[in-house]
This record gives C-alpha cells, structure tokens and sequence, in this order.
C-alpha cells in the first residue's frame, strides 16, 4: 500500500459538494466539485435533496482522487489518505426513520418559515434560559424550531422519524453507516449546552424531543468511524478510512486561516458574512445578539457575528442588474466613485437579517437615489453597505470583553477584490491581512484529520504548520474618517425603514 501521506477534506456547502486533497505539508494536491441547487417550493423555504448531495459528493471525491494524479488513476490516491474531515453548511435538518432512509427534503440554514416554533421554544424555554444554556436566542434559521415544524405541519413524517443528522453528517453515515456530529456543527442545533458540548438533557425535554434521535457527539479531530466496503466501492476511498468529527463550515473555515486562538479575528466574505472570534471559554452575548458555537478545536468556543448576504448581494446585483458584467469591470466603476458613494447607502439584508437584526423580514434598500447617480455609485454603495455591516458584527465582537484583537484573517470569494478589502479596513479602522490558504473550510477539515491521524498533535500546531500570512490591507486614516458618520446614518436606516419591511412582507 501507499504510504498515508494525503488527507481529503470535503466540504457540502450549499452551491457545491466540493473535496479537496492535500498532502501532508498542507500543500493542494486534488479539486474535485459538484454543483448543488436549492430548491424554494415555497416563498421563505430552502431545501435540498440529500441524495443530490451524495451524488455529488462521489463526483467531487473521484475528480480529487483522479486529479491527484497518482499513478495517474482514480482510486490510487484513495489508498493513500490517512483520514477524512467533513465539513459543510450548517443548521439543515436531515430527518431519517428507523431503516435510514431520508424522510423529506432537509429543510437549509436559510430556511425562514419557521417564526411560529421560534415563538413556541422562546415560550418554552424562555428567552434568557435558552441563551444561557445554547448560548443563542431562538432563530429560524437554526435546527431545533425545523423539527418541531415537521411535528407540526407534517405530523406523519415526524411520527416515522428515528434520526437527526446535519447536513454534513449525512455524507458522513453514507460513507461509514454511522451516526455522528462534531460538537461546533452540533451546537448550531440550539439544543446543545453550550458549555458541556454536548445535548442539552433539560432543551430536549423542554421541547418533548427524544434523546435517542441525536448521535453521539465528537470533537472536531475525533475519530468518529471508517469508510465502509460499500462507500469505498462508490467512491475510489480505502475501506477502513478514518474519518473525524470535522466541523460546521464556520468553524472549519476558522481552523483553514488559522483562527483558532483569541486575539485573531476571522473576518469571511462568502455569500454570507461572518465575523468569527474565538474564545477560551463558553462565554455568551446575554441578548443572543451573536451567536456562541463550540469551536472546532477541542476546548474552544467562538463568538460569530453573521450577515446573511454579503458576496451574496454583490452576486445578486452583478446577476440582475449587470448581467454577463465582469466583477472586475464592477469594481473599476466603483473605484471612480468617492467614498461615501456621493450619498447613496445600501441595506444589504436581501435574504432577511441574523446580525445584528435578527429579522427573517429585514428587506435590502437603496436610500438616497438621485438623477446623479449611475451604476458606479450603486455597485460601490453595495460594498459599502456589505462592510458597514459587517462592522455592526465587529463592533459586537470588539464589545464582548475578549481583549485585545490583533489581527484580522480575511478570506472568501469577495476577498479577492482589493477594492472590497480596502473599503473594509477603512469601515471597520482595522488592517487585514490575507493568508496562503484559500481553500477555506475543506481545508479546515483537512487538518483537523490530519490531527485525528497524528500528523499534527493540536489543530494549533496544524495551521501554524501551513498557514502563512500573504498581504496586508491597512486602512486609510483620511477614508476611515469620511466613513464615520455615513456609517452612522447606515445604523439609523434599519430602525427607520422596520415596520415597513413588515408591511412590506404582507403584500
Ligand atoms: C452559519 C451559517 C452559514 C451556513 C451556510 O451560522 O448559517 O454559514 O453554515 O454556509
């Protein structure tokens, strides 16, 4: 047999299963994708099969192997990975019954018809006990009110269920038959207690949820199971394959820039917007205003700021409004227009709101339009309006008493724009900083089985081991002060536009 000298990280975001191969330097040795679609039956509804996601996942894991090029064959390089880490999309819910099989569609993270059971769970629990013990306030978008929809609205399946899975951890039991979660994706659940990392005994009997429905729980770098005979037929993988708990695609991403003590700062330009900040202790925002996850590195906990759209709302405004334009094309308008965007702001809440609004019915906006304005102004008022919001999440974290930041991580698709990382650092006053390592999450995945395989000793000694910094943005002293009071009309707008979003809502 070959040596074990690759670890595959495989990442089920929610636009593609993606894996990806890297040896044991850390250094890129296979890509392999599948594009996923969501589908939205319903307004305020977001699903996916799970059998596309496995689909997809077998194609993206043969294309790595395949690409890896050893022995020029797929297969080859699957005898030669020491362990798998899975990371993904976090808070869908994947109901099975007894047999294994999938009951319904999973119903994703930006799922938002669930309201009603937010109120049930608030009402249940109550407010600030649920903060205590979950360390996050009851939204739509987490796991615990989606199964309690399904007792609701679909109560023949909820009699058949048996098991809850998160998205990524059903790739895990088609790979190896066994149910298992990592503690930071099973903490996105909202019926964990935060500090045990584990379920939470008093949430699951205060919403009448059996235990039995939830799998054992693992840290990130833990070995959970092997592949099995049947999935290394399917895939081109070793049978016997460790694989380890892995991490929620927050987390992980965390641990692929090398987030993973306090004082740095992950700051994510992805189709959402995170600012990530990890802590030693299972602290919480006492009004549930940021989210409070258990890391994926074992003994850590992290606070999360999350903006819904973010890239997502520069994709969306290239796709409708400039079709077929060039990003690149995007930002030279841009970068002819003034700071500040000649008065025009943008509410960049196009999917609803987590941070610092958690408002599933906060709507995007421009405010400010005259005859002067062109496409220009609106392409950079919507990098402005991403990073203004974004500060609103910094600002939480600056406030959670965590010390002192040193270093903010930027990464993400929009990160590529030193358009977009420039405005950043001088909304927020910070500098940036951009690492080697571009692969994110899967790659955060990867290493936390390299640990799981003795590779590295700690998740630490892993990133410190592959992580280098690649660039510096620092901010602009005469920008970031331009900025300061648009910033504050920007935190006027959302408070004064609420009550017609709701309105808004009901036509
Ligand atoms: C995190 C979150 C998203 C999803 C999809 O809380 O909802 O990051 O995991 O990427």
């Amino acid at each position: 047999m070959n040596e074990l000298r690759y670890l595959l990280g495989l990442d089920l975001s929610t636009t593609a299963a993606k894996a990806l191969l890297v040896d044991s330097d850390g250094r890129v040795a296979g890509v392999g994708s599948s594009l996923l679609s969501v589908s939205n039956p319903r307004p305020l509804w977001s699903e996916q099969a799970p059998a596309d996601w496995w689909a997809g996942m077998v194609v993206a894991i043969r294309q790595a192997l395949g690409e890896a090029g050893v022995a020029g064959e797929a297969g080859v390089a699957g005898e030669a990975i020491a362990a798998i880490g899975l990371t993904g999309q976090m808070h869908g819910l994947v109901l099975l019954d007894a047999a294994g099989e999938v009951l319904r569609p999973a119903i994703l993270w930006n799922d938002q018809r669930t309201a009603a059971q937010c109120d049930e769970i608030r009402r249940r629990v109550g407010r600030d006990r649920l903060i205590r013990i979950c360390g996050n306030d009851a939204l739509t978008g987490f796991t615990a009110p989606k199964i309690l929809w399904v007792r609701d609205q679909e109560p023949e399946l909820y009699a058949k269920a048996r098991h809850v899975l998160l998205p990524k951890d059903y790739i895990r039991y088609r790979l190896s038959g066994d149910f298992a979660m990592d503690c930071a994706d099973g903490s996105g659940t909202m019926l964990f207690d935060l500090a045990r990392r584990t379920w939470s005994a008093e949430l699951l009997d205060a919403l009448e949820l059996p235990s039995a429905w939830f799998p054992p729980i693992y840290e990130g770098p833990a070995i959970t199971g092997v592949v099995s005979a049947g999935a290394a037929a399917e895939t081109g993988l070793r049978a016997g394959t460790p694989i380890v708990g892995g991490g929620g695609d927050q987390a992980a991403q965390a641990v692929g820039v090398g987030a993973v003590a306090p004082g740095i700062v992950a700051l994510t330009l992805g189709t959402s917007g995170v600012v990530f900040a990890a802590t030693e202790a299972a602290l919480v925002q006492p009004e549930g205003r940021l989210h409070a996850f258990c890391h994926a590195v074992p003994g850590r906990w992290h606070f999360m700021g999350v903006m819904l759209s973010a890239a997502g709302s520069l994709q969306w405004y290239r796709d409708k409004l400039a079709p077929n334009t060039p990003f690149e094309a995007l930002d030279a308008e841009a970068r002819a227009v003034p700071p500040g965007s000649e008065g025009l702001l943008f509410l960049p809440y196009l999917t609803g709101e987590r941070t610092p609004h958690p408002d599933p019915l906060a709507r995007g906006a421009w405010v400010g339009l005259t005859v002067r304005h062109g496409r220009g102004h609106m392409t950079r008022s919507v990098l402005e309006g991403v990073a203004f919001g974004l500060r609103d999440s910094f600002t939480l974290i600056r406030e959670a008493g965590l010390g002192d930041i040193h270093q903010v991580r930027i990464s993400g698709g929009g990160a590529r724009s030193q358009l977009w990382r420039q405005i950043l650092a001088d909304v927020l006053g910070v500098e940036l900083v951009i690492v080697n390592t571009t692969e994110g999450a899967a790659f955060g995945a990867a290493l936390l089985a390299g640990v799981g395989a003795g590779i590295w000793p700690d998740v630490a000694t892993a990133c410190a081991e592959t992580i280098r910094l690649t660039g510096h943005t620092p901010p602009d002293a005469a920008t970031a002060a331009t900025y300061e009071p648009i910033y504050g009309l920007y935190r006027g707008l959302y408070p004064a536009l609420r009550e017609s979003f709701t309105a808004l809502n009901a036509i």
